[in-house]
């Protein structure tokens, strides 16, 4: 059976090992599962990026006695988001041949996952000691019900779902649409301290997306662009290097402010636009979906500059990073960078937070009800973007290939990358 590794050291570095089934027998209130359907995006690469500090090496440690030079403390396995069907149970309500949606390992090797029960009914807490450094976020599971689902809609769900996700939590909660019924919390969550009503409030902002053809992106400019009136923002800008399909998506859309699609290269133009549009906005928020190379930096500087936008707070909120590999230099020069000015997302901690303060069922209705109107009308909300399949781990049509294209920045704004693994 085939498990495709990553080097800790140089995530370019990867390789699809041969290892046996596991045999030995289930322990309690576990089940035994394998991958069937996956998707790849730089998300991933996120997770290999920061898997030593944030925990997600620990989510599928490498089985027993790979060969040499595969072992843990220098390989491991990517994780990434979709669905995998139950082989063996010892919990009487997950019967085998169950589906369950969440974060499995690339791999077509079965593995066990420790499951409690969690609210709202048919969510599942993986609560294995090696997982415990993971946020709640990872280690949340939810059975799925898939007769009468159509494969491609699954696929969506695998591979546009959980990083939309982020952007629906970025419109919806970070900047709450109606603070006085539910107050915004902060991008980190619960860890990130105070998020005052006046840092919630995008009703006197210009919303700046950098790297804006990102799937994460895609999700919050869909979710900002059907804000009621007066909750803002009072503009939008997206910066990316396909402006042509995103400037489409807004007309289709037709949000209730003025919107915007630049080419990087754009960028020390765009001040002439935004105040065009609004004199002087209170505030300019800035969400790097992970600009390419020095976007950012030009982005800050065209600001600081232009006259007519002194007056304007600027903040950047810090959600992913470039579609590439990092040097450890250009990692921390990244973390440097604009620190006055920046606060850092962390979707887990934010949604941890928000299930303090709704209750989960309406919580998760609201969220999948929105992601059924966009997979509904993706046409419409995102008419460039198309289902790239691939088939199992090994080789260039399978996850290795799809790792090799993010590494080299290859995977392109229109491309979902999905992949069935039998
Ligand atoms: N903080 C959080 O809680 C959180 C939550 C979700 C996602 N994220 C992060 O957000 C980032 C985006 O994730 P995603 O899964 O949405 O990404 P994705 O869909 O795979 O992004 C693809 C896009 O990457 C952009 N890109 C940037 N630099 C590139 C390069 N050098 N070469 C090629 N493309 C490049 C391109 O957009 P443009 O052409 O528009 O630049 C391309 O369309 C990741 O870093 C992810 O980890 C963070």
């Amino acid at each position: 059976m085939d498990v495709h590794v990553v080097s800790k050291l140089d995530n370019r570095q990867h390789a699809t090992i041969q290892v046996s089934a596991p045999t030995d027998p289930l322990k309690p209130s576990s089940v035994r599962v394998r991958t069937a359907l996956i998707g790849l995006t730089s998300n991933n690469l996120t997770y290999a990026m920061g898997g030593a500090f944030l925990g997600w090496w620990d989510a599928y440690p490498l089985p027993e006695g790979c060969e040499a030079p595969y072992d843990n403390q220098t390989w491991g396995i990517v994780p990434a988001w979709g669905f995998a069907t139950v082989l063996e149970t010892a919990i009487p309500m997950i019967s085998a041949g169950t589906t369950i949606y969440g974060l499995w390992p690339t791999s077509s090797c079965p593995v066990d996952l420790e499951l409690v029960p969690t609210v709202p009914g048919g969510n599942w807490q993986e609560v294995s000691p090696h997982r415990q450094k993971l946020a709640s976020f990872y280690n949340r599971y939810t059975v799925v019900n898939i007769k009468g689902q159509s494969l491609e809609d699954m696929a969506w769900d695998a591979v546009v779902y959980p990083t939309w996700g982020a952007g629906y939590i970025l419109s919806e909660y970070v900047f709450s649409p109606d603070p006085s019924t539910r107050p915004g919390i902060h991008p980190l969550g619960a860890a990130g301290g105070n998020w005052s009503p006046a840092d919630a409030d995008l009703s006197k902002a210009i919303f700046i997306s950098l790297a804006a053809s990102t799937k994460t992106a895609r999700g919050a400019a869909y979710n900002l662009f059907r804000r009621p009136a007066g909750s803002g923002p009072l503009a939008m800008m997206e910066i990316t290097s396909s402006p042509g399909p995103l400037e489409e998506a807004a007309k289709n859309m037709a949000p209730v402010f003025p919107t915007k699609s630049l080419h990087y290269e754009d960028i020390p133009h765009c001040a002439e636009w935004l105040s065009s549009i609004h004199p002087s906005p209170e505030r300019i928020i800035i969400a790097d979906f992970g600009g390419r190379d020095g976007a950012l930096d030009t982005l800050v500087k065209t600001y600081q500059e232009a006259t007519e936008l002194h007056s304007a707070k600027v903040t950047v909120i810090a959600v992913g990073n470039q579609q590439k590999i990092y040097t450890i230099p250009e990692i921390m020069a990244m973390q440097a960078s604009h620190a006055s000015i920046k606060v850092q997302m962390n979707t887990s901690g934010v949604q941890e937070a928000a299930l303090k303060i709704r209750e989960p069922k309406a919580y998760f209705d609201e969220l999948h009800e929105r992601w059924n109107e966009w997979l509904e009308s993706r046409e419409v909300a995102a008419p460039d973007l198309r289902l790239v399949w691939g088939n199992a781990i090994a080789g260039a049509n399978g996850v290795e290939g799809g790792w090799d294209a993010l590494c080299q920045g290859k995977v392109k704004p229109e491309e979902a990358l999905v992949y069935r693994v039998e």
